[in-house]
Formats: structure tokens, C-alpha cells, sequence
């Protein structure tokens, strides 16, 4: 897709469409359409497409940058399908330029994804020129050079998403940890600030990785850990991103039913994210060095899979009782967030589709956020409340913490409750996290909004890149913030 900024009016403009913003219901300002919309029964709700005036009429709901992301995806959508090749649209400029013209581009990209490699129709579009005019849909004034890199910005944070649903989407028989690591070597080649190290089988062994090697004991392919780095002149802080890179989530001998199973090639959404950041915060330049860690493995079952029952010594040399081997995302991140540790960041945050708990309680839009400084989870919060994303605190509490103790081992894999599964989930996780990076880490648990199975607001099905946008935005915001 081509974003041109142009400097000029929107009726002197030359494009084969134009999209027309409606707020508050204000259809009356349209009068060559008005019959159309009377027939239509148009009252300036959603879209409206006039083929005659080649106008397609879009209800922007207010100027909150979801709702400019919601008002172009929507009137892409319905142009994506016409045989036109350009479309032209005045700016739309809510509190922020910048954000504002991001929310733009990335309205028309997420308008426009669909993964339709396995299909013979593949509903190909022309519609590949977007001209944005710079007359302003309330007549506001506005910085061009910043609306410029808002769309520089939208382009990025697209891509990025594009890049990591397209790693969700892809299907298991191809989308193994090799492949995995293929793509971060990949990602390294075509980008020269990024660099990339792949660790094998032997490498867990002599880092006595036990949790992560036995989730990948039953499984045909070997595991990978997959190391990116960005690595910036003069770096304000450290951040690392760790990822959870389940290709395959079958359950293990805990064996999913078949309905639980199915979706799991989404499994490896944390570790697509993790990726995709990386690869989003070098295209933006950011002054902070980055670090993403990806445990890529499936978890299958066979004659030598782990077992409940086994106790497994984990990297950081505490032992963990397996009692469910679907919980397995956990014993992954155990051992990388030991290793990445290692690094000594200031900041430490991983992303995994780790709990069925999270979707029952956050539902399927919604991440959830956990760690231990409140300041860090607040600022979190706040900052991805303007991304896209959309994400909830949940917070730690010492009774809860109770019931990941075990008999036989120094943790449990799993709660001895049925309830609080997203927290006790975190808890593990935070065994695993040293006494000086308690304050650096944070959890966000992904399960819900990353793989969805119905289309919801700009998003279409399958993949929806969830933590791309809100960790580009924090990273953003902790580059502003030390200047
Ligand atoms: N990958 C799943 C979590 C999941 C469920 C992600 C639904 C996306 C949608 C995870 O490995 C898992 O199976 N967790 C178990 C943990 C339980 C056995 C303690 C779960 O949530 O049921
Ligand atoms: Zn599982
Ligand atoms: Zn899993």
C-alpha cells in the first residue's frame, strides 16, 4: 500500500474514490448523496457506499484514535472488493498529530490483511494508492512534518503486525521451530541493526534448560532458542522482550480435547510479537537496545514425551513438579526468562498465550498485564490504552501464590484451584524472575486476543498481532520519556 501526503486540497486531488468521514450523524452536509441515503436508510451509521458520486461515506465515531482506525478499515473494507486502484481522504487530526495519522495508516492496513495463501480466490485488490489530503476534516491546523512521520509511524507499526500474524496464521506442518528460526534469521539479513543467534539442542542441555527440553522431548522437531538483538550507538536502557514459541500446542499426554486443540498453531503468538517488535523499534530507530528471546518448540505427545508426575530442574536450578503437561508454556518461559536475566535489562517483559483462565476472564479482546511494581504496570497500562491493544492489570496476591506450592518439587506447574489460573500462571513465572529484576518484569498474558475465530472491529479472523502495537507504543514513550 502507498501513502502519499499531499499539500493540497482534497477537490483538486485526482483518485478514483473518495472516503468521506461522517461525525455526529451529520449526513445533511452531503446533498449530492442525499437521495442515496434515504434510499440506503443511511442515518450516517457505519458505511455507506455511493458508486454514482464514487463516494463512500464512513461514520467516524469520534476523533479517539481507535475509532480513526475504525472509520477507515471499515470504508477500505468495502472499497477493497471495487476494481479502483486509488482512493483519496482528508486528515483527520485528534489529540496528537503523530498518533493520529498512525491511527490512519494503520486503519487501511488492518482494513486490508488477510492471510489467503491456501486459497484458490484470493480476493486480490487494486486498491493500492492512499492520497491523503492535507484539508482537515474540522478545518484544524496541524504540523505537516508531523503528520508525516505519523504516517511513517503507521507504516511501521503495520508492517510489524503484518509480519507477525502472517508467523500466527502459517500452519503448523510449516510453521516449525526451524521455520521459526529461519524468519529471525531472515528478519536479521534484511535488517543490518538487528543481529541474530540460533541455539540448539546442545546449547539447552550445557545451559541446563531441563523444563524447556522436556516440552519438546515428544516432538519430531527440534526446539530453538532464538536470540535477536538490536543494537542501537549510544542506548538510554535495556529492554527484553521474551516470547512464547509454541508452533504446536497439542497439550501433551494431558492431551487437549479436540476442540481445544484446534487453533493452538496460535500458540506461537508471543514469540511472532516478540519478533515483530524488535523488528517495528529498529525501523523506528529507537535509542534503546532490544533484545528478544523466543522459545520455539511444539508440545506433542509419543512414547517419550514428559509426564505428570515428572519433576524437572529448571535453568535457574529451582525444581518444578509437573502435574498438567499443557501447562507447558510456562516451563518454556522459565528457562528463558532465566537466560534472559543474563542480559541484565532494565527491562524485562514477556508475551505468551499462556492461560485458557485469561479468555474466561478478560475475554477474547482483552491482554492482561502482571508483574510487581504497580508503577510499572500503571504506566504500562496507561501508554497501551492509546495503541490499539487492548489490556487490563491483573494483580499478584500472596494467597494465591499459595497454590502453586508443591509436594514434591519447589513449585508446581500448575494451581491446586481451578480458579485464578491467569495469576497463578504469572505467579510460576515470577519463581523464575530474580529479587533485582522483580521491579523490571512484566507478564502479559495474550491468550485472548490473539488468535480470533470471529472478526471483531478492524480486525479480520485468525492472528490479530496483539502486543505489537502496545509495546512499540511503551518503547516509544520510555524514549521520550528520558529526554
Ligand atoms: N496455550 C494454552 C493456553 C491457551 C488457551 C491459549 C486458549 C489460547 C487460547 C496453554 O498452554 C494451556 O493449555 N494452558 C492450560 C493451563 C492449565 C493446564 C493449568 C489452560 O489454560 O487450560
Ligand atoms: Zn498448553
Ligand atoms: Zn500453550
Amino acid at each position: 500500500m502507498i501513502f502519499d501526503f499531499k499539500n493540497e486540497n482534497i477537490d483538486t486531488l485526482k483518485a478514483d474514490f473518495e472516503i468521506i468521514l461522517i461525525q455526529d450523524k451529520k449526513i445533511e452536509n452531503y446533498p449530492k448523496s442525499q437521495e442515496l441515503f434515504k434510499i440506503m436508510n443511511f442515518k450516517g451509521e457505519g458505511i455507506c457506499l455511493d458508486i454514482q458520486n464514487k463516494i463512500i461515506y464512513s461514520e467516524l465515531k469520534s476523533l479517539e484514535y481507535e475509532d480513526i482506525r475504525l472509520a477507515f478499515a471499515n470504508a477500505y473494507k468495502a472499497l477493497k472488493k471495487l476494481e479502483i486502484k486509488s482512493v483519496k481522504t482528508k486528515s483527520v487530526v485528534g489529540k496528537c498529530v503523530v498518533n493520529s495519522f498512525n491511527a490512519l495508516v494503520q486503519g487501511f492496513h488492518f482494513g486490508a490483511y488477510e492471510f489467503n495463501k491456501y486459497k484458490k480466490d484470493k480476493n486480490s485488490t487494486k486498491l493500492e494508492n492512499i492520497i491523503i489530503s492535507e484539508s482537515e476534516i474540522n478545518n484544524k491546523k496541524y504540523d505537516i512534518d508531523e503528520a508525516h512521520i505519523g504516517i511513517n509511524y503507521g507504516k511501521i507499526f503495520s508492517n510489524a503486525c503484518n509480519f507477525a500474524k502472517d508467523i500466527v496464521n502459517e500452519i503448523p506442518q510449516i510453521y516449525t521451530p526451524l521455520k521459526m528460526a529461519q524468519d529471525a534469521l531472515d528478519l536479521a539479513k534484511n535488517d543490518k541493526n538487528i543481529s541474530c543467534e540460533i541455539y540448539e539442542s546442545d546449547f539447552l542441555e550445557k545451559e541446563k534448560m531441563q523444563a524447556f527440553l522436556a516440552v519438546n522431548r515428544a516432538s519430531i522437531h527440534p526446539p530453538k532458542l532464538i536470540h535477536l538483538s538490536y543494537k542501537p550507538k549510544n542506548p538510554i536502557m535495556k529492554a527484553v522482550f521474551v516470547g512464547k514459541g509454541l508452533t504446536y500446542d497439542s497439550g501433551g499426554l494431558s492431551l487437549k480435547p479436540a476442540d481445544y486443540m484446534l487453533t493452538m498453531k496460535s500458540d506461537k503468538s508471543g514469540g511472532a510479537a516478540a519478533m515483530a517488535i524488535i523488528k517495528g523499534a529498529s525501523e523506528l530507530n529507537l535509542d534503546i537496545e532490544i533484545h528478544s528471546i523466543i522459545g520455539a518448540t511444539e508440545n506433542m505427545i509419543g512414547g517419550n514425551a514428559y509426564k505428570p508426575d515428572d519433576v524437572l530442574i529448571s535453568r535457574e536450578g529451582i525444581s518444578i513438579e509437573v502435574r498438567n503437561t499443557d501447562a507447558e508454556g510456562r516451563l518454556v518461559l522459565a528457562d528463558c526468562l532465566s537466560y534472559a536475566q543474563d542480559l541484565k535489562p532494565d527491562l524485562i517483559i514477556d508475551l505468551a498465550t499462556l492461560t485458557g483462565a485469561c479468555v474466561v476472564g478478560l475475554g477474547e479482546y482483552t491482554s492482561a498485564i502482571m508483574g510487581n511494581n504497580e508503577e510499572l504496570q500503571n504506566d504500562f497500562y496507561h501508554t497501551s490504552k492509546k495503541s490499539g491493544d487492548l489490556t487490563t492489570i491483573l494483580h499478584f496476591n500472596p494467597y494465591l501464590k499459595e497454590l502453586i506450592k508443591s509436594n514434591i518439587a519447589d513449585v508446581s506447574n500448575t494451581s491446586s484451584s481451578r480458579y485464578g489460573g491467569a495469576i497463578t500462571a504469572g505467579l510460576f513465572l515470577n519463581s523464575f524472575i530474580k529479587d533485582e529484576y522483580k521491579d523490571k518484569w512484566l507478564h502479559l498474558d495474550i491468550a485472548g486476543p490473539a488468535y480470533l475465530e470471529k472478526s471483531w472491529a478492524y480486525h479480520s479472523f485468525g492472528a490479530s498481532s496483539a502486543g505489537v502495537r502496545m509495546c512499540l507504543t511503551y518503547l516509544i514513550h520510555l524514549s521520550r520519556k528520558q529526554k
